[in-house]
């Protein structure tokens, strides 16, 4: 059995252009092979909290000086983690919000990127613990990356590159779905780009680790 973990992030439920790729992405994986089992994790329907202050407390602490509360306050934390874990295949989808990722899913990365857990920092920086796997993420924008004034400066894929490799996962591939607000010839064209890109995430998924 392999499993594939659909993280989504957009309020707009199945008319999504994230979630809908997405979705179609995670279609054409387990299609492609017998064998898997797909969660999703909608970030729209599972309103995680901001990190209040028992999680900070509790994310500080070394494991053995928790109590009861610590433990409660990262138990959310832990099982989000533990889907992370379980996934051979991961995909992220997610709007563009204000030149990087919505709030719902930085809080999603605040409950999943955490000291002694899914990384620890050493003298040479950082290293992440979880063992890599494929990922893909598709982003959505209304607009157009790029230099302004002509496109907007893209915080978004760089920081989900950066803190996905922070917790050891590397092996990310990145669509970005550009202009989508901008009628609908942008649209198909964003579409058809998407379909070439989704079949080589789905070779890639379908290869053995490490391969
Ligand atoms: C709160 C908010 C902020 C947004 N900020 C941006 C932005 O900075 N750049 C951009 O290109 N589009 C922005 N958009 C537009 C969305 O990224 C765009 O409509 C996208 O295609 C939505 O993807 P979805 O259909 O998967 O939700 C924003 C939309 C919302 C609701």
């Amino acid at each position: 059995m392999r499993r594939l973990l659909h993280v989504s992030a957009s309020p707009r439920g199945t008319v999504s252009f994230s979630r809908t790729v997405g979705e179609e992405l995670a279609g054409a994986v387990t299609a492609a092979t017998p064998g898997w089992t797909v969660t999703r994790r909608d970030l729209s329907h599972t309103q995680l909290p901001h990190p209040g202050p028992d999680f900070a407390r509790a994310n500080a602490l070394a494991p053995d000086m928790r109590g009861p509360a610590e433990e409660e306050a990262l138990a959310r934390s832990e099982a989000l983690i533990a889907e992370v874990e379980a996934a051979d295949v991961l995909v992220i989808s997610t709007p563009m919000h204000n030149y990087t990722v919505p709030s719902a899913l930085k809080a999603w990365i605040d409950h999943v990127v955490r000291p002694g857990r899914t990384f620890r920092s050493t003298p040479t920086g950082k290293q992440g613990l979880l063992a890599d796997r494929p990922a893909f993420a598709i982003v959505s924008c209304g607009g157009r990356l790029g230099d302004p004034p002509a496109g907007q400066v893209d915080f978004l894929t760089p920081y989900l590159r950066y803190v996905l490799a922070t917790i050891g996962l590397s092996s990310l591939d990145i669509l970005c779905l550009e202009e989508m607000n901008r009628g609908p010839e942008k649209v198909a064209a964003a579409r058809a780009a998407a379909r070439p890109w989704s079949a080589a995430c789905v070779a890639r998924a379908a290869a053995p680790p490490g391969a």
